[in-house]
């Protein structure tokens, strides 16, 4: 049972002794002191509203454009130790889990906060399979996009569509309801992830095949041409996997806030996880893999590689090292390290992609650089994985939605923590308003 805080407290004398875990504040326009209770490293916003300079002022708020330093819930899920570099899932590191464990133990385990034993695995894989298939509506729905949509903006479309035939799904406090779009939506993406990229080449659809595991069915649905059986090469099988795994849930991003944003409305998971999507397509989020890329190719041999690290340090900021840096990780993301080693795998079917010596060279020199190990810079998950996925000849355009594919157990998982934590009420945030002060309308015939 959790320790619960004590109550805020207002106190006008000396500020109590150290060793309490409390906070003591002193508002300066009042000289009053106020107590505010710690736990779990943090305080509560709500207790500032207590601080006040008039029995009439609405009280203090805390201001964190970007929620910086704000903890926005409670979560098991997911632990980032920046610092140290480390990540964990229900606390299981992810080098364990990538090594030795598979996308859809994974998904569990993040959904479920356990491992699952045999039986509870075969069920789940059973489960996931026999959901991948999708009502013939949704694919008339995807003929109406053009012939070059962007397969990120189709996937947040027809995934939202998908709210539409499981009206069931609005019964979010119904938690064998949820646990049927749960599945149906892990099982589900991979499809129309899949033809959203038909439909942008021309080809015909490839339907899912029961008889291959979840990484193998997506290549299956992807890559199948005219032959009866499409065979999956083991390895390509394997590093898609490990990729997945790696994108599963990193806590509180940029999409997965979205979705707990949506989620705490009551929308269904359907239109909650399309707005996720929408949040993960963005240049900041889910796209700078593909920038990776680009970088690489400009700089276009290894030999050029000092002369762009002298313009990054030289544009003070406006020309980065895309896929180095991170918001959380101030040592080597250990997502990078791990799609470091498993490139060469790849790369020995594939062939060997070109920019793969361009991009160690920048890291080496980087590491080295006093600008990067001045202000933390590490390869982050992006420096690798669009290598890999180049290689695997995904098209550009489909990197973000490789990342939503995984990152749908991260959602639903964050979003059922969400529905079943009792303190958690509708996303809604102060603002500071600096507008004008209240005025009297004029009608249009009498301005000017
Ligand atoms: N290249 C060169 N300089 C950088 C880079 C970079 N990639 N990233 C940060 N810096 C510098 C900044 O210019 C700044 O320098 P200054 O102190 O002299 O002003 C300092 O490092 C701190 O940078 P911030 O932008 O304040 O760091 P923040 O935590 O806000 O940004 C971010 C993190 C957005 C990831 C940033 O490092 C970046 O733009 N990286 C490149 C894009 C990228 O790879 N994004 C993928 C992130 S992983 C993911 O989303 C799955």
């Amino acid at each position: 049972m959790e320790k619960q805080p004590q109550a805020a407290t207002l106190s006008r004398e000396t500020p109590p002794a150290v060793g309490r875990d409390t906070l003591s504040v002193v508002d300066n326009r009042t000289g009053k002191t106020y107590d505010l209770p710690i736990q779990n490293g943090t305080v509560r916003a709500m207790d500032l509203r207590q601080i006040k300079t008039s029995p009439d002022d609405f009280g203090l708020m805390s201001y964190d454009p970007g929620f910086m330093n704000t903890a926005s819930c409670k979560s098991r899920i997911t632990f980032i130790d920046g610092d140290k570099g480390i990540l964990l899932y229900r606390g299981y590191p992810i080098e364990q889990i990538a090594e030795q464990g598979t996308y859809l133990e994974t998904a569990y385990l993040i959904l479920n906060g356990e491992l699952p034993s045999k039986a509870q695995y075969a069920d789940w894989v059973e489960r996931i399979t026999l959901h991948t298939m999708i009502h013939e509506n949704v694919k008339e729905l995807m003929s109406g996009f053009r012939y070059d949509a962007h397969p990120m903006g189709m996937l947040a479309s027809t995934v939202a569509a998908l709210s539409t035939f499981y009206p069931d799904a609005k019964r979010v406090h119904d938690p064998l309801a949820r646990k049927l779009e749960i599945q149906r939506l892990i099982a589900k993406i991979p499809t129309l992830a899949a033809f959203a990229y038909r439909h942008s080449m021309g080809l015909p659809y490839a339907y899912p095949d029961n008889e291959l595991g979840y990484a193998g069915n997506f290549l299956n649905m992807m890559f199948k041409k005219t032959e009866v059986k499409y065979l999956v090469s083991p390895v390509l099988e394997k590093a898609l996997d490990v990729l997945f795994i790696l994108h599963a849930d990193h806590e509180q991003n940029c999409s997965t806030s979205a979705m707990r944003g949506i989620g705490s409305s009551e929308a269904d998971p359907y239109c909650a996880a399309a707005g996720a999507i929408g949040a993960l397509y963005g240049p900041l989020h889910g796209g700078a893999n593909e920038q990776v890329l680009r970088m690489l190719a400009e700089i276009g041999s290894k030999d050029k590689v000092p002369a762009f690290i002298k313009e990054v340090k030289q544009s003070g900021g406006e020309v980065r090292l895309m896929g180095f840096g991170h918001r959380v990780y101030k040592n080597y993301d250990p997502r990078a390290r791990i799609l470091k080693k498993m490139a060469d795998q790849v790369f020995e079917v594939t062939g060997r992609n070109p920019l793969l010596d361009i991009a160690l060279e920048l890291e080496r020199i980087a590491l080295e650089d006093e600008y990067f190990v001045k202000r933390k810079l590490y390869p982050n998950v992006d420096f690798y994985s669009g290598l890999i996925y180049q290689a695997m000849t995904f098209p550009v355009d489909l990197f973000p939605v490789l990342f939503a594919i995984p990152r749908m157990s991260g959602w639903l998982a964050q979003w059922q923590e969400l529905i079943e934590d009792k303190e958690q009420r509708i996303a809604r945030p102060r603002q500071v308003y600096l507008g004008a002060s209240r005025r009297d309308y004029v009608p249009l015939h009498r301005r000017g």
